[in-house]
């Protein structure tokens, strides 16, 4: 599919399906609006009257308008009120029109619809993202594929001629996210920690990043014992990978991305029992196929950053070798964990991912983890809790998502919490009370940063989507990809 900035207005447009977007104000059609209907033999007003369409932000309908005109059908997308239209909205209003017309079997497409803020760029950029997103099928696992009709082949973003350079950006970013979906709905007999090293392989020679795996024993020479307790019980082997993008010139800043990578958990002896959505538990490398996502997609955009992207690959399995509950681990800063919960494990690989990361002498580091339930318990499925002790970062990370259309909300980081994982043997036990889960999560990840600025996204609630949500679901999100490009590309 090919997305393409046309200068044509949707008077003169002519293909299979054209899509306009109408504010809840504009649905009597007026000026340029009433023209159309007009070219139509008043077939929109008929539509829009009979389907009594109100443009409530994300509704959508379609009519066939007369034969022998230049287009086969009118697509109404609504966007609200006028003065509520948010970036989002225009991403959204994109993808029902691509979801629209692939159902109404268009295979070109125009779209028509305002541009944000007086930026013609960053729309483009934000429509051929919604366009990108909605229409991807993942078919990697049916026999036959389930779309099989006739496909959106060509996507006119009209207005927006000469954004060329910012649809291009937009089908970078989306290859990322994409790739993140990719990884999280596939299942755990199909991404593992081998594949996921060989997907970052893949990544570092497309795109020219450096790529570094440590293999168990090198983990073992840094000490990794809370990472390599995790994975003990796995007959896999575990792969600790290390992107490192680099720019020509030197680097404006240097920052580092780690993501959580158990590419199943079982919870280990503490195991998840009936009605812990144990069958769902391939999403949580969520954070580490954002990570990836990311890279792919830096690895295009190319800005002057140095970028790190880290993850500790692992599954927590169950096994002889496992780690009973009660163990006691070292980390690779020294520090002993009670493991009082084996199914707390992704705290553990973060700790020795985390000392890792700040001994590369990086500007910030943010991670990103399917961390808790409590988190989920918190914000919903649509949320991501935010943790930093830094201001400034957050503030970076909430325009960053704010621009993404991905949603994060800072939690504190309430230091007394940190008494609940008082342990009366080794430094500090894994898991605390239930009361406050993600605080404490994010409180033992603190122990593992000294200084560096430093920030962790619990994304436990919006790596996956139940249902079809605007350009999401249903199934894998590629939550964090569109946030953390944006932050890294704020800092070129
Ligand atoms: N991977 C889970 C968290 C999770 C839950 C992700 C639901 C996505 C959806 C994590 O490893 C986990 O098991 N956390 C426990 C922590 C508890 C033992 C303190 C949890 O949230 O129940
Ligand atoms: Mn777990
Ligand atoms: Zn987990």
């Amino acid at each position: 599919m090919e997305i393409l900035a046309k200068d044509t207005s949707f008077l003169e447009w002519s293909g299979d399906g054209l899509a306009i977007g109408l504010f809840e104000d504009d649905v009597e059609l007026t000026g340029d609006l009433a023209s159309l209907d007009e070219k139509f033999a008043g077939s929109i007003k008929e539509l829009i009257a009979e389907e009594e369409f109100k443009a409530k932000p994300g509704s959508s309908i379609a009519t066939r308008v007369g034969s022998g005109s230049s287009v086969r059908k009118v697509l109404l997308v609504g966007l609200g009120k006028k003065e509520a239209l948010k970036l989002d909205t225009l991403r959204r209003a994109a993808a029902a029109a691509a979801r629209l017309a692939k159902k109404q079997k268009s295979k070109t497409l125009g779209i028509s619809l305002p541009v944000w803020n007086n930026d013609a760029a960053l729309t483009a950029q934000v429509l051929t993202e919604g366009v990108h997103l909605a229409l991807y099928q993942d078919n990697r696992f049916k026999s036959e594929p389930e779309d099989k009709g006739p496909q959106v082949e060509q996507v006119d973003l009209l207005g927006l001629g000469g954004q060329e350079a910012a649809i291009t950006r937009a089908n970078q970013i989306s290859s990322g996210v994409i790739l993140a979906r990719q990884l999280v709905a596939a299942p755990a007999n199909s991404v593992t920690p081998i594949t996921m090293a060989e997907t970052a392989a893949a990544i570092a020679s497309e795109h020219g990043l450096q790529l570094e795996v440590l293999e168990r024993e090198d983990c073992e020479k840094l000490g990794m014992g809370a990472f390599l307790g995790v994975a003990q019980a796995s007959d896999l082997p575990p792969k600790f990978v290390h992107l490192t993008y680099k720019p020509e010139g030197t680097p404006k800043r240097k920052l580092a991305i780690v993501g959580k990578g158990l590419t199943f958990d079982s919870g280990g002896l503490n195991i998840k029992g009936a009605g812990s959505g144990i069958e769902t538990m391939k999403i949580d490398m969520g954070g580490a196929a954002a990570t990836l996502g990311a890279a792919k997609a830096i690895g295009q955009l190319k800005p002057d950053v140095e970028v790190h992207f880290i993850s500790a690959v692992t599954e927590n399995m169950i096994s002889g070798h496992a780690v009973h509950p009660g163990d006691i681990l070292t980390a690779s800063n020294g520090k002993t964990i009670e493991v009082n919960n084996t199914d707390a494990e992704g705290r553990l690989t973060l700790a020795d991912a985390l000392v890792f990361t700040e001994k590369l002498g990086v500007d910030a580091i943010v991670d990103l983890a399917t961390l808790t339930g409590a988190c989920v318990v918190a914000l919903g499925d649509d949320i991501a809790g935010l943790f930093s002790p830094d201001d400034a970062l957050v503030s970076q990370l909430e325009k960053a998502a704010e621009i993404a259309g991905e949603k994060i909300w800072r939690l504190p980081m309430e230091d007394k919490y940190f008494e609940g994982l008082k342990s009366g043997i080794a430094d500090f036990k894994n898991t605390g009370p239930r009361a406050g889960g993600s605080i404490t999560a994010a409180l033992f990840l603190k122990q593992f940063v000294k200084e560096t600025p430093w920030a962790h996204l619990d994304i436990a609630g919006p790596v996956w989507a139940d249902k079809e949500n605007g350009y999401n679901g249903p199934g894998a999100t590629g939550f964090g990809v569109r946030t953390l490009v944006n932050w890294v590309l704020s800092s070129s």
